[in-house]
Order: structure tokens, then sequence, then C-alpha cells
């Protein structure tokens, strides 16, 4: 559509099951928030859309795990998400939740007025039950053996591991999540859109219509959906968690989450247009509107061939114009994965790094899963601010803010005649509102952003060559040209960084003063058409330094984390030893455990792995071996309070005579450690019982 009256944009409505990351921040809302402001800059009509996906067996799930109710669960993360995309700067006109009354009510009529239109096969089939749990095992109820590529721990609605979606029943060796029980098989009735008999308009529409202009992932994974065969698709569930199916005869059912969520698009769409006095019917009905959804990977099954299959059987909509999905960002080599806390969660950043939503905006970008699955490392966060935020964009605004105040006190100079390199310079620059565009029309963020930084490496050079600090001297008129000329390129940077850098760019039309200035209608635009954006005699404010340098520590604090993440892990993952035979109280209380101290200890010559300790066991001072020698060191372990087994038979070891047992255990490093008494009060030879 080359040019659409309006934007509909939104951005996948996340789970409410835990808070954000940066693989969401990454995949999704960053891209999507570069183009709605990008836009807005333009002087489009925009509507940003988003909101919480709060139904779905994730949560209820997540739910029964901590012993409260899932609205609990979801009221708890949807303050939590909308908080973050705040925090970064996400600029939704509208953020909803699929719990509100107004959501209710549009999936309803949608399912109703498909219903009533008999566009729904009603089928009574056999679907999954667990009967210990006396419930239906529908979507992520359900693990087992993927159908497609032998995914062991696939779920029921899709797997994670080669993105197809199917029928819980499709699954190999289904297992209960709940009880772990293998299900069986129980009669039950729903509705299904019959995927079926989308298929050759989908041919049309996907195959045929978007080859050039979706992404190659995209339309890669719809080809071969198509290409499968689609096969008709329940979109109710035996839960009691959602939306009620909205017929007589269905008590007990919900809709399914993935029919109510993109949904949810629209009634957030209603919300706003509410609030804000607005029409909301032409963001979703008109031809002339743009609409695009911003998502992930895992979510293009459900935005380009069920949704829209849904949006053609209800009639009155238009269709996406494109679904620009993105790849996933791993982090230190690794999947992000919630459950194994292998994540850097939006809140928690804050928190460290306070104040720099846009160097994380930055390297996300500058990293995006663009088209293929990508790394976020604390080494390269660190590096990109350092070597590009620090060292181009902020150095280039300090010298030409500091400069203009200590040669003009702050007042944009009177420009003398241009030589060459000043046309050259002020041409290139206003060429960039266009290279700039040009990439975020095709959703190219990454190579957007890094064209914004040539505007900062243009100044730099600019001021480079050009020396007015050397000029000063010797030129007068000649430095108030550079100064001129270094000040539009800064001003152009506070436009053109918006997008990218939301933050950045506010402080920096502070600085300049650009948003009071001479005139206030600077857009996007206005970079290339208006002869100059800053004019002489303006007066530009204080000079302040944009971002500072991340030091080698604070990286260091971040791996820390991740590495107590990974240890605790393997900690969890490591097979406890089965439980031994079970033994009467009379066989326990043979055994005399003792509170003692070491109080000397010495390696065994030629032994690597013993120590010869003497230990004061409360009733004597006696010998033990003890073979401990490769986790300890003879010093650091003597004054150590021990549990020692007094009464064990005495036996020879290497020729020394061991007359007991030390207890130990091993740590989550696989170190060995002492079982001692916390309190350091207990006297040797108390016994434990
Ligand atoms: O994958 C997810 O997090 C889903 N909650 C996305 C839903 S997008 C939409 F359709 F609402
Ligand atoms: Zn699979």
């Amino acid at each position: 559509m080359s040019h659409p009256k309006r934007y509909t944009i939104t951005a996948a409505l996340p789970y409410t099951n835990g808070p954000v990351h940066i693989g969401h921040l990454a995949g999704v809302y960053v891209p999507a928030d570069i183009y709605a402001r990008f836009q807005r800059l333009q002087n489009k009509d925009v509507a940003f859309i988003c909101g919480s996906d709060e139904h779905g067996v994730p949560i209820t799930i997540k739910a029964k795990k901590e012993g409260i109710t899932p609205q609990q669960v979801v009221d708890k993360y949807h303050a939590i998400i909308k908080n973050s995309f705040e925090d970064f700067g996400i600029s939704f006109d509208n953020y909803s939740r699929t719990s509100a009354k107004v959501h209710h009510d549009t999936a309803s009529q949608f399912f109703r007025k498909l219903y009533d239109d008999g566009k729904f096969v009603e089928e009574v089939t056999q679907q999954l039950y667990d009967e210990e749990a006396q419930q239906f095992l529908a979507d992520r109820f359900v693990i087992g053996t993927c159908p497609k590529c032998g995914n062991e721990e696939s779920y029921g609605d899709q797997c994670e591991r080669c993105g197809t979606s199917h029928n819980a029943t499709d699954l190999i060796n289904p297992k209960s999540a709940i009880t772990g029980s293998k299900p069986v098989l129980k009669e039950t009735k729903h509705w299904f859109l019959p995927l079926d008999q989308y298929e050759n308009w989908l041919k049309d529409w996907i195959i045929k219509g978007h080859q050039k202009d979706w992404k190659t992932n995209v339309y890669g994974q719809c080809k071969s959906w198509i290409d499968d065969g689609l096969r008709p698709r329940a979109v109710t569930r035996d839960l009691d968690w959602g939306i009620p199916v909205p017929v007589e005869g269905a008590e007990g059912k919900v809709l399914y989450v993935w029919f109510d969520a993109p949904i949810g698009y629209i009634s957030s769409t209603k919300e706003w247009a509410e609030r804000v006095g607005k029409d909301w019917e032409p963001y979703w009905k008109s031809e002339e509107t743009k609409l695009l959804h911003f998502i992930g990977k895992d979510n293009i099954v459900f935005h380009c061939i069920i949704f829209p299959s849904m949006l053609k059987a209800e009639g009155s909509y238009i269709l996406p114009d494109n679904v620009p999905a993105n790849e996933f960002l791993n982090l230190e080599g690794n999947k992000i994965s919630t459950s194994k806390n292998w994540a850097v969660w939006l809140h928690e950043y804050l928190e460290e790094f306070p104040n720099q939503q846009d160097v994380l905006r930055y390297v996300l970008t500058a990293n995006a899963p663009e088209t293929k699955d990508n790394d976020f490392t604390w080494a390269d966060f660190q590096a990109r601010n350092n070597n590009e935020l620090v060292a181009i964009f902020g150095n280039f605004i300090n010298r030409v803010t500091v400069l203009t105040h200590k040669y003009y006190n702050g007042v944009v100079p009177e420009p003398d005649n241009f030589t060459t390199v000043d046309e050259e310079t002020l041409t290139a620059l206003k060429a960039y509102p266009h290279i700039i565009a040009n990439a975020i029309e095709k959703y190219r963020f990454r190579e957007a952003q890094t064209e914004l930084m040539n505007v900062a490496r243009l100044g730099n050079k600019y001021l480079a060559d050009e020396e007015p600090w050397k000029t000063i001297k010797t030129d007068e008129e000649r430095t108030k040209t550079v100064m001129y000329v270094a000040l539009q390129i800064a001003a152009a940077l506070a436009v053109l960084s918006e997008p990218f850098l939301p933050f950045t760019s506010a402080k920096l039309k502070k600085m300049l003063m650009v948003s009071t200035a001479l005139d206030p209608t600077i857009d996007w635009d206005s970079v290339s058409e208006k002869t100059e954006l800053l004019k002489p005699g303006h007066t530009i404010g204080e000079s302040e330094l944009l971002f500072s340098k991340i030091e080698d520590e604070q990286i260091q604090q971040q791996l820390a984390k991740l590495e107590a993440s990974k240890k605790a892990n393997e900690a969890m993952n490591k097979e406890v030893t089965p439980q031994k035979e079970t033994i009467t109280f009379d066989d326990f209380s043979k055994l005399d455990l003792r509170v003692g101290t070491i109080i000397e200890a010495e390696k065994m010559p030629k032994a690597n792995k013993l120590l010869v300790l003497k230990v004061d066991t409360g009733l004597d001072v006696r010998t033990i071996v003890s073979g401990i020698a490769e986790s300890f060191s003879p010093e650091e372990i003597i004054g150590k309070k021990v549990t020692v087994l007094v009464n064990l038979a005495p036996r020879a070891l290497r020729g020394v005579e061991s007359q007991g047992m030390i207890l130990m255990t091993e740590n989550t490093e696989g170190k060995l450690v002492f079982v001692n008494p916390e309190e350091k009060e207990v006297k040797n030879g108390t016994t434990i019982n």
C-alpha cells in the first residue's frame, strides 16, 4: 500500500504469566515502537495497539503452582509488564488487557457472528482427558512427542522446537502436565474453524500476493503450512479460565486463547477510540488503513493463517498488509528461558542501569534478530555503549554544545560563505531522512539505526576536518560557519534519533532548545526540506552528557548473575539419589552422632584424597582419616565444627587407624561441604538425634 491514510500497528499481546525480558523487547516491541514513532513524525494517523494476553493454560498452571487464582496472576504481571513498557518508552496509544469487559464483549460478539453465519463446524470428537485430575487436557496441559520433528517436549497446541502448531491428539505418547499420567480419550463437543476451506484463498493472498513484500522467514513458514494442507481447527476449549463460549450447550467451555487474543487488538483499539473520541472502525475496516502485526516467529501461523481466516470469515475487516516477524534473541549463547531465569528482565535492568533505557534499545536494535536468531552478550552491550553511543553520538553533541557555549555564549552564530565541504556536508545531511525512512519502511531497523549513527559520524568527521578549535585563533568567520553547520547536524540528530532513542532525543531537543525554538513544527521531513533547523541568534540550553561509559565491574556483575542462574539450574537438574530401604527407629538409634571440632589436620603422605584429622568429639580427641583433601586444605578446616559418627568400627587407611567418620555432603558446584551444626553454642559431644 503506497499512501495509506492511517496506520493500525499492533504488537503481540504478551502473556501475563511472567515479566517481560530483552527477547520480547528486541523481537517485537522496539521495532514496532520505532515504526510507530517514525510514522507519527511523518504526521501520519497512527493507532499503536497492545495489551495483556490474560487467558490460556500457562496462566492457570502458574496460578496452581503459586497457590493463587489466575486473576491474581494476571493482575500482578499486567501491572509489571505495563510499567516496563512505559519505562522503556514503548509509545502505545493504548495498552489494554483481555480480561477487560470491552474485550470479553468484542470476542463474544465476534464468535457469535461467525456462529450465526454458519462459519464453524460443530463436532463431537475424542479429546485427551486426565482421569486423575478429572479434566480435559488442552494445549499446554499436555506434553508429548511432536509428530513433525520428534521433539519429546512438545506442547499440545504447538511445538516450540519446530514451530508447528497442532492438535493435542496429534502428539505421540501424550502425558498430562498436571498429574504426569497417560490421558484417555473422551468425547466432547467443540467448534472448529474449517481452515481447509480457506486454503485456496490463503494461497492467493499469501503465496501469490505477498511473496515479494513479506520477510522470507514469514513467507516461508506460511508456504510450508499451506503446502502441508490445512485442517479444521478447534476454537473452543474445555477449561474454566477464559471467555465463556456464547452459545447454548457450551457450559464449561471457553474460547481458545488464540481465538480471543488477536481480537484483543480490536478491543484495545475500541477502548482507545472511546477514550480519545474517535471512531474505531476505520482503523480496522477501511481499505485505506495499513494494518501491521509486529510479532515473534512463534506467532507467525496465528497472525498469517488463523487470524486472517477469522477476519475473512467475519467479512467486514481488512487484512494485514505485512507481518514483520522477527527471529529469536539468545542470551550469552543460550536460549532465553523464563523458567530457567536465563534472561535480562526489563524491570531489573532499570534498577541496575537507571535511566539507560536508550542504551538497551540501541543495542537490541543494533543486534536485532531480523533475519536469523541473534545473540545478546554483555560484552557487546558495553562495547556498543562505550564505542558507539559515547564515542560517536555523545562525543559529537558534546563538542558542538560545549564549543557553542565557549565561543558564542550558546548563541547559534551567523554563517559566512559556505565552502564546497560545507555544501557537501549539508547535502549529505539532507539525504538522511530519506535513507533512514527507506530502511524503516522496509522493516530494516538495524540498517536504519546504522544510518542514524552515520549522521553522527558525518558530524564528527566534519569537526575533525574543519577543526574549529584551531580556526578560532585565526579565522573567526570560518569558525562561525563551521559551528553553524555542526549545529544543524546536531539538530538533525535530535529529530532523527527520536524513533530509536526517544529519551536521548528529548534530552537533546531540550539541550538545543529545538522544540521551543524558532519553529515548533520541526518534523522528520524538515531535516531535508528546511534550509536551517537552528537559526542564527537562537540560544541553546545547557550542555549535558548524553551517554556515560559503562565500566567492566558493571558487566562482571551481570555475568555473575547469569552464572548464578546456571548453577541453580544445574543443581535443580541433578538427579536425586533414590531413597534407600526403610529402616526402623532402632536401626537409626544405633548410630552415635556427635558434634565435634577439627583441631588438627594434615595431608596423608602419598595419598591425594586423604587428610588425617584430630577431632575433639567431646568424649575424647581421636584420629579420623577423611577423603576430603581435594576439597579442603588442612589450614582452612582447623576449628571447623562438624558432625561425627563416633561408633563406626575403626579401620586402617594407609596404616593409620581411623576412629569414626565425618559427615559430608556436596554443594551445587559438586564441592564437598561439611554437615555442620549452624549454632555456634553447641558443645562438642552433644548428641545428634
Ligand atoms: O506468544 C505470546 O506471548 C502470545 N500471548 C501472543 C499473542 S499475540 C495476539 F494475537 F494477541
Ligand atoms: Zn516439532
